[in-house]
């Protein structure tokens, strides 16, 4: 029974103020914050400043006082009530999700079970395949790549930690690419390298860095973020002094594709174009790539049905913040899986040091989590994840 949720002020990884939410139970407490984007979708659930999220997170957390911290449903379903929008605008996506985090990690602490155990049950029993973020621009950072991230799978690895020190050595790879090349970078917002070079040398330096560096099989990945690149006016994705109108992307997307032999493809047209997504997705029928959906869906139950029913994508990113509790981020999990999409538990490019994604990756059986390469905040993912993973093999 929940019996005090408390909120504060904490910083993130930008440096930014963020929510973190304690709930206290009768046996057991939890503890959770709210991460943030950069590139955020148009349709996700509202991020208001943290301040104020704080005020009325409490508010809307004396609701829950009585409440059984275990039936996350109903504890999710009174934060709707309480705050009385369709988007979490009033309390704030950033409040209901750490106090919706923080609930589920409470009733793990009560229960005595691991939270992915509690939230996934006795049949929770795979680790995902991590995706890792080795070369960015976009909106994490000035003067890089157009496309946002550059991405590795270590689709060889055979355990979770073989795949994440692949990834690791990939990223360190890159650096030396590029020191060879003569280039310098700094880091983006998520760890990657930032250098000011454009996309297919991107694709070029991080190719080179896994032959150099990884020892598994380990293929390449692109989160586009492509809303970011359409410009209205233009009618058009712009790329520096390239534009590309709807049809000339959907064929420079296939030619990276096929080019690249790439695992996953994120984001590669804008938030409301399903029917150029469903074009894509059946170009590349006769490949095993991934197409997803982040901004297109913002882990909407009811935005996946309508994408599932026209072929657009084939994989679903689940970013709890963009739903706002982790029944809504389970809901999508489950709308996806049921129509044969594949699903990748996601952080944001703004973190902090909780590492509940990791439990709700292993919890749902995503079968991918992307969660960054390195740095502290995305160290803590994935060191979470090697954690549960020598868990479940005693
Ligand atoms: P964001 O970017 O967290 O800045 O929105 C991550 C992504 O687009 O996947
Ligand atoms: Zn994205």
């Amino acid at each position: 029974e929940i019996d005090e949720v408390t909120l504060r002020r904490v910083l993130d990884s930008r440096g930014n103020a963020t929510v973190e939410a304690d709930v206290r139970t009768t046996e057991g407490f939890g503890r959770a914050s709210a991460p943030s984007g950069a590139s955020t979708g148009e349709y996700e659930a509202v991020e208001i400043s943290a301040k104020r999220a704080v005020e009325r997170g409490e508010e809307a957390g004396e609701a829950l006082v009585g409440t059984d911290a275990a039936n996350q449903r109903a504890v999710d379903e009174t934060l709707r009530d309480e705050d009385g929008t369709d988007d979490f605008s009033r309390i704030g996506a950033n409040a209901a999700v750490a106090i919706s985090m923080a609930t589920a990690d409470s009733a793990a602490d009560a229960l005595g079970v691991r939270l992915h155990r509690h939230l996934g049950g006795a049949f929770a029993s795979s680790t995902p395949t991590p995706l890792g973020n080795v070369v960015g621009g976009g909106e994490h950072a000035d003067d890089a790549t157009d496309i946002q991230e550059f991405l590795v799978a270590p689709t060889g690895a055979e355990t979770f930690e073989e795949a994440v020190f692949t990834n690791a050595a990939v990223h360190a790879g890159v650096k030396d690419v590029l020191d060879d090349r003569g280039v310098t970078a700094g880091k983006g917002d998520e760890g990657a390298w930032a250098p000011s070079i454009d996309d297919p040398e991107a694709l070029e330096v991080v190719a080179e860095a896994v032959d150099r560096a990884a020892d598994v099989e380990t293929r390449i990945g692109l989160d586009v973020a492509a809303s970011e690149l359409w410009d209205d006016d233009a009618g058009a994705y712009v790329y520096g002094d390239t534009t590309r109108d709807t049809e000339e992307q959907v064929d420079y997307v296939e030619s990276l594709v096929r080019e690249g032999d790439l695992i996953y493809v994120e984001d590669p047209l804008r938030e409301d174009d399903f029917e150029a997504f469903a074009r894509l997705t059946e170009r590349l029928a006769d490949t095993d790539t991934l197409v997803c959906g982040d901004d297109l869906f913002v882990t909407n139950v009811e935005r996946i049905e309508h994408g599932v029913a026209q072929g657009a994508a084939n994989s679903v990113l689940i970013k709890p913040n963009q739903v706002g509790t982790v029944t809504g981020a389970y809901e999508a999990v489950k709308t996806a899986r049921d129509a044969g999409y594949e699903t990748v538990m996601s952080h944001r490019s703004g973190e902090t040091e909780d590492a509940t994604i990791a439990s709700l990756s292993v919890g749902f059986g995503t079968g991918l989590i992307k969660t960054g390469t390195v740095g502290g905040e995305r160290t803590a993912k994935l060191n979470e994840v090697i954690r549960i993973q020598r868990d479940m093999e005693r």
